[in-house]
């Protein structure tokens, strides 16, 4: 089936301008003034909304098994919810338990997901190291479609890697084109600090961004960052929630490394006064790492996308209900770490970031599809309005508002992080593999046609760091 949007304004990353769009089965196959509809088309009229590419959410965890539980969102319930704000497409994580098969970990996550009801990828984590290990991430990378590895420098004791760990996966990614990810936070620094605030008496949620201050992700990423540059080695750093890990990522950018950096929409707007609400169930709600934190990290966050030192945005989306959260009833560190808003992402993004003049709808487009698709190497198949994308489109609306409320959201999860904020500029329509899959309230996605997106190496990037690093390799004396 065909569908064609009339009378929107295209708004891509690079530019916006008036356009009909015209798909055809899965696929953008025509973009410009005044197109005709084809025989038994769909008409939408955009009534002068904004037409943008569907939303990418590169970090999301869904029915994640973690810290004793199970995550409540699954990936039909997570997908639709992204549907409904917008977003097109996920990408999320295979977690192999430390000496999982990465492959067994891999098919499984794969079986899990074929309930989604839009495109999705993965991710794969390195929690161990050996040389079973190191064949799997060639196996990944030439038969699976990933093109990206997760370092997790946290949660020691589970699945927190070393800087062995690190060396030797940063160096095997390196020679099999993929991007390396790191979740930055020093887990020895965040281990000794639980048990220092425990013993002093702290066992509720405010220990929790006590025990993981600013400075313990800081260190983190610089010390990512310099061992990816030691390795040249292409890195992105996810969820970054601090000032100490955005001025190592400045750096590095401003000498040169290709360094990516991803915040979240909680990150953006919601700071450390959460963890002292006198409720218990409302603390630790928001329990999740790195820990928000204090404001002025959150418009330091705005400058540094809007400067590009940060390109994505994601949520992280890790939903635990409350009675999961009660598992730390009596020792924060026992809390489930997770927070969702896989539906809000966009929204709250449009109205804090394009309203408040802090993004262009460019610059937003950017940062919540095209960049990712970039990076991760789907572009422009995936984050771009043009000719040959996948027909994945979120049509918005700039004068519609909306209040979020856990009452209200699609989210599997008792909770929401942005309860009661009222945004304006909001997605009426979803199109998903040419499908609308969401009409101003109606949901019309179906479990299980999301399909999984391979990923190819040696994106664009990595190609100019290889030729750099040719460039200045070194070479022996000849002393004849
Ligand atoms: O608290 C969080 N972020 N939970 C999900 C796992 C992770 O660290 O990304
Ligand atoms: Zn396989
Ligand atoms: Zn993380
Ligand atoms: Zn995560």
């Amino acid at each position: 089936m065909a569908i064609l949007i009339k009378g929107g304004t295209v708004v891509t990353a690079d530019h916006s301008f008036r356009a009909d769009v015209l798909t055809e089965a899965d696929k953008i196959v025509a973009v410009g003034e005044n197109l005709e509809a084809p025989g038994g088309a769909e008409v939408i009229d955009a009534g002068g909304a904004y037409v943008l590419p569907g939303g990418i959410d590169p970090h999301t965890h869904m029915e994640l098994p973690f810290m004793g539980t199970v995550a409540s969102e699954d990936f039909f319930s997570g997908t639709t919810a992204g549907m409904v704000g917008g977003t097109t497409m996920i990408i999320d994580f295979v977690i192999p338990s430390p000496q999982q098969d990465i492959l067994e970990a891999y098919h499984t996550w794969r079986g899990w997901a074929e309930k989604s009801a839009g495109d999705y990828s993965f991710h794969v984590a390195i929690t161990w190291w050996d040389e079973t290990v190191k064949a799997a991430m060639e196996t990944l990378t030439t038969e699976h479609g990933v093109n990206s590895f997760k370092h997790f420098m946290a949660y020691k004791g589970a699945i927190m890697c070393d800087d062995e760990v690190l060396v030797n996966s940063f160096t095997r990614a390196r020679e099999l084109g993929a991007i390396c990810t790191v979740h930055a936070e020093n887990g020895e620094l965040v281990f000794h600090l639980q048990n220092e605030i425990l013993k002093s008496g702290i066992t509720g949620p405010e220990g929790h961004p006590l025990s993981r201050p600013p400075e313990v992700e800081g260190e983190a990423a610089n010390r990512a960052i310099r061992v990816a540059q030691v390795l040249d080695v292409p890195l992105y750093i996810v969820h970054n929630s601090c000032i100490e890990s955005l001025q190592a990522i400045t750096r590095a950018r401003n000498e040169g490394q290709r360094v990516f950096g991803e915040v979240l929409a909680g990150h953006l707007l919601v700071n450390d006064e959460v963890y002292r609400d006198p409720d218990w169930d409302t603390a630790a709600a928001h329990v999740m790492s790195p820990p928000f934190r204090p404001k002025e990290h959150q418009e330091a966050l705005w400058r540094g996308l809007q400067a590009g030192m940060l390109q994505t945005t994601a949520t992280d989306h890790c939903c635990f209900c409350a009675p999961q959260k009660r598992m730390g009833h009596n020792n924060f560190t026992q809390i489930p770490n997770g927070t969702g808003g896989v539906e809000d992402r966009m929204h709250v993004l449009w109205h804090h970031g394009v309203n408040s003049g802090r993004l262009t709808m460019n610059e937003f487009v950017a940062i919540t599809s095209t960049n990712a698709a970039k990076i991760f190497n789907i572009y422009p198949r995936k984050g771009s309005i043009s000719i040959g994308a996948d027909a994945d489109i979120a049509i918005w609306d700039p004068e519609k508002e909306r209040t979020i409320s856990k009452d209200t959201h699609h989210q599997n999860v008792d909770f929401n992080i942005f309860e009661g904020m009222t945004v304006k500029g909001i997605n009426t329509v979803t199109i998903s593999q040419g499908k609308v899959v969401y009409q101003d309230g109606d949901v019309r996605t179906e479990k299980g046609v999301g399909r999984y997106v391979d990923r190819p190496t040696f994106a664009p990037y990595y190609q100019a760091v290889n030729r750099q690093r040719k460039a200045k390799a070194p070479a022996a004396v000849d002393r004849m």
